[in-house]
């Protein structure tokens, strides 16, 4: 176990992940008929329908975002990055839409019964210990009207323990390369993710740890936060098992 890359993330740390490397290779890691398609899943498990407030926690570069808004729902966005949420912003003028992004931090919502559905999109949840974990489940059940969704999509943990740890998966781009360095923390049941990034002859190294939690310790986490009538499915909404890559959670406040 590597101790400093496992345990909650700081802030800072989120920062320096998620910003603009992220960005540059976002594109290779979800081409952009992938995000169209996972935009549209989106709509259909959250039974989505035009004018619906819907609300992104950790909406990133606004490539989910953006495309439900051109679905006719009406979004907002937040997120931790400032660079991120330029981006997004400069996505939704190019597509000729409406978003509201908001820089903020999903454990502490300015919200309270607004938002007919929210969600957390690929592996969004889980940076944080336990009780900031739940904590951000809480505050999206407050942002929400009741009778509200929730939906949160995460790493399978079974399918992703079938990999012998620690796995290197490479990115390229052009001359540059991001190199991602897969660990699992079987005693905190946390993946992480040692990232480096090999650009315009720069090297940066940044870090990602994230709970992995199975469907009965969302079940669980759900119901005390509020929600009811908890459900899961697959990847592309189909059966979850542990043959699925991803867990998709779906809950009603
Ligand atoms: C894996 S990315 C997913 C982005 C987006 N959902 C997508 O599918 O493209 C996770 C996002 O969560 C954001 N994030 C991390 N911690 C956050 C927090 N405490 N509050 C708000 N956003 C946060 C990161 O900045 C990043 O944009």
């Amino acid at each position: 176990m590597n101790s400093e890359i496992s345990g909650t993330m700081s802030s800072h740390e989120l920062g320096s992940y998620f910003s603009n490397d992220y960005i540059y290779f976002g594109d290779i890691i979800n081409a952009p008929e992938i995000s169209d398609r996972q935009a549209q899943l989106i709509v259909d498990l959250l039974a989505l329908r035009q004018g619906d407030q819907v609300l992104e926690l950790g909406c990133g570069y606004g490539r989910i975002t953006n495309r439900l808004a051109e679905k006719g729902v009406q979004v907002t966005g937040l997120d931790l990055s400032p660079v991120l949420i330029k981006e997004a912003e400069e996505g939704a003028a190019e597509r000729g839409v409406k978003v509201e992004y908001v820089l903020g931090d999903m454990r502490a919502l300015p919200w309270r019964d607004r938002f007919d559905a929210a969600f957390l999109w690929f592996t969004t949840f889980g940076y944080f210990d336990d009780a900031d974990n739940e904590r951000v489940l809480r505050e999206a059940a407050s942002s929400l009207r009741k009778g509200g969704r929730l939906l949160i999509d995460h790493a399978n943990r079974y399918y992703f323990l079938r990999h012998k740890s620690p796995m290197c998966y490479v990115t390229r781009r052009n001359d540059n390369v991001r190199i991602d360095i897969y660990s699992d923390d079987v005693l905190s049941d946390r993946s992480n993710i040692e990232r480096i990034v090999v650009r315009d002859g720069c090297v940066r190294r940044t870090y990602l740890s994230f709970r992995q939690y199975g469907f009965s310790d969302y079940v669980r986490m759900l119901q005390t936060a509020g929600f009811k009538n908890v459900e899961c499915y697959g990847q592309e909404g189909g059966a979850f098992t542990s043959d699925s890559s991803r867990l998709i959670v779906v809950a009603c406040k």
